[in-house]
């Protein structure tokens, strides 16, 4: 980004006054995607050159990405295959419902060959769709943003520095969501060591060095492929690889020495985390513990 020109400032950054306001409260603070977003919306809201756009969760950004999909169902055409399962790893939801929206279109107008299985897999570490609420929450920190109904774990929520920060985020694209709760799509959750095991493999494998978020989905896709060799079943399985790792040898530097950690996010932080949503918001259906 700075060879193109760009000043890149990490966040938390003392250059917002919710940054700051971040940093006073914890000058450790390892940041989120919710506090970045809060801080980038703040910095555009005060130059008049500057405009801000969120990344993936909502709907246009989503609908933008089912070229994914589009392009995919094409090249499965030629090789005359569909897929009866597909993965793909969820941070906001943007790259998955890109690859998963144009199979779902056949699958509701009765055109898909197959029963597709869908399936959003996510960090133990921001485990929002496995275990986090379905509920009204804010899209960023600071509550600058409207709210919408989907699985979170707490616009507070503070993720452990784990390396695929494209999943460190709180909430999850609402439609995604709906669909969670209506039994179409299946979540699961992993951890870091557990998806650098997979990455490993796959690199090995396919020559093709994976981004830490994708890993998440090939660890599924090899849980599931090495359930279907010991059950005999036959399946075409579909997985999105939505990143190369090659922007991230720090990861595997750190997965290599042995110094990853297998995070998970205590069940006691989501259920605090709700609490104090629900303290914001009084007339929120959240019934935390
Ligand atoms: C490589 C990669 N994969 C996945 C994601 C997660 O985002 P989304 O779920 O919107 O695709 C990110 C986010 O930054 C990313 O960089």
């Amino acid at each position: 980004m700075e060879t193109w020109g760009a000043d890149v400032y990490p966040s938390p950054s003392d250059r917002t006054d919710f940054g700051k306001k971040v940093l006073a409260e914890d000058p450790e603070n390892p940041g989120s995607l919710g506090i970045a977003i809060s801080e980038a919306a703040e910095d555009a809201s005060k130059h008049d050159d500057a405009k801000y756009t969120l990344g993936s969760v909502l709907n246009h950004v989503l609908l933008h990405q089912t070229v994914i999909g589009l392009e995919t169902k094409k090249q499965l055409e030629l090789v005359d295959e569909y897929p009866d399962a597909m993965y793909g790893c969820v941070g906001g939801g943007s790259s998955f419902s890109g690859l998963y929206w144009p199979f779902y279109r056949d699958t509701v107008s009765g055109k898909a060959p197959k029963d597709v299985e869908f399936t959003a897999v996510e960090s133990t570490a921001v485990p929002k769709v496995t275990r986090g609420y379905y509920t009204y929450d804010h899209f960023d920190a600071a509550r600058m943003t409207p709210m919408g109904k989907m699985h979170t774990v707490g616009h507070m929520f503070v993720p452990a520095p784990i390396h695929a920060g494209g999943l460190r985020y709180h909430g999850m694209a609402p439609t995604l969501c709906l669909l969670k709760e209506e039994g179409v799509i299946k979540s699961r959750a992993y951890n870091q060591v557990q998806t650098f095991e997979a990455a490993a493999m796959f690199a090995k494998t396919e020559g093709i060095l994976p981004a830490p978020e994708p890993a998440h989905a090939i660890k599924a896709v090899v849980d599931e492929a090495l359930r279907c060799k010991k059950t005999g079943e036959e399946k075409t399985i579909l997985f999105l690889l939505c990143g190369h790792g090659l922007m991230d040898m720090q990861a595997y530097d750190d997965y290599l020495g042995g110094k990853l950690r297998p995070y998970e996010y205590p069940e006691e932080k989501v259920e605090e985390s709700m609490r104090k949503l629900k303290k914001l918001y009084p007339w929120l259906d959240v019934e935390a513990e």
